[in-house]
């Protein structure tokens, strides 16, 4: 994994790191330490924390009428019920990034987050190069492929999927490495979006990771590498990113997938 800067838009004091359990303190103080974040026991109400406990990484806020923990999970949770209903080669995901019954295209996820769509690609077939700037959401993310990867039935959807902490922008100008056919990007929705309000996933990865503001840019760098279509996920109504128009749309039922043939 190649090293990042710490991308959160909180100050140091208020996004900690924590850890109850003496046995994985020192891996909860030597992270602290990489992130340049404070590893507090005991982090007063109010903190957005990152914790260890015996599942993994988490990241919370605290308080009294905090959400739950959020930790990027692909064997239980959403992830796992999505997987067990069976996930269809139809759906608009799939489709936008040109998938066919003897065809899995190679991708570029420029903006990984919580790595759900990366997988639903991986658990379809693709492989998958994801890129997240944050270091504190690609430690969540870290972790969850690595629970994945335990687990025998997903251990070949893990095999698809390779994480780079590091900002996109900065790969992509890296001309050495071979243009993918596909590359993908969900940037942070604006903040005026309902939809995205309501999800507390988008809540506290918005107050780890801010909005992206350098979407038009990552649009720009995407589509003079990619080597047959840039796709670009927004909420249903929102306007497409600045820049060429898209050549079509695939409207999902909260999002619209943008699609850029080259
Ligand atoms: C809306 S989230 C992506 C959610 C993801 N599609 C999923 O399924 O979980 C956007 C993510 O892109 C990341 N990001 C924004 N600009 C980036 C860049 N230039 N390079 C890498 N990651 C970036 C943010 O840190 C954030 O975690």
């Amino acid at each position: 994994m190649m090293p990042s800067n710490n991308q959160t838009v909180l100050g140091e004091n208020r996004l900690v790191v924590t850890c109850h359990l003496a046995q994985r303190l020192d891996e909860a103080r030597a992270q602290a330490k990489r992130l340049g974040l404070a590893l507090s026991i005991d982090p007063p109400p109010g903190s957005l924390v990152l914790g260890l406990d015996e599942h993994g990484w988490f990241l919370q806020q605290t308080g009294p009428d905090a959400p739950g923990p959020i930790r990027v999970d692909f064997v239980g949770g959403a992830m796992g019920h999505r997987r067990r209903m069976g996930v269809g080669r139809r759906q608009p995901l799939a489709r936008a990034v040109g998938m066919k019954s003897d065809h899995r295209p190679r991708i570029w996820d420029l903006t990984a987050g919580l790595g759900r769509d990366a997988f639903v690609l991986a658990l379809l077939g693709c492989r998958v190069t994801m890129m997240e700037r944050s270091a504190i959401v690609g430690t969540l993310l870290a972790d969850g492929l690595h629970r994945a990867s335990t687990v025998a039935e997903l251990a070949p959807v893990v095999q698809r999927l390779e994480l780079y902490q590091a900002d996109a922008l900065e790969i992509l100008q890296d001309t050495n490495s071979p243009a993918p056919e596909v590359i993908y990007l969900d940037p942070m929705y604006p903040e005026r979006d309902k939809t995205a309000l309501v999800k507390k996933e988008m809540r506290v990865l918005r107050a780890v990771v801010g909005d992206d503001d350098n979407a038009p840019a990552l649009l720009a760098a995407a589509l003079a590498r990619a080597s047959r279509r840039v796709v670009v996920k927004r909420p249903r109504r929102a306007p497409s990113i600045a820049g060429p128009r898209p050549s079509h749309s695939l409207p999902g039922k909260t999002t619209r997938f943008d699609v850029y043939l080259i």
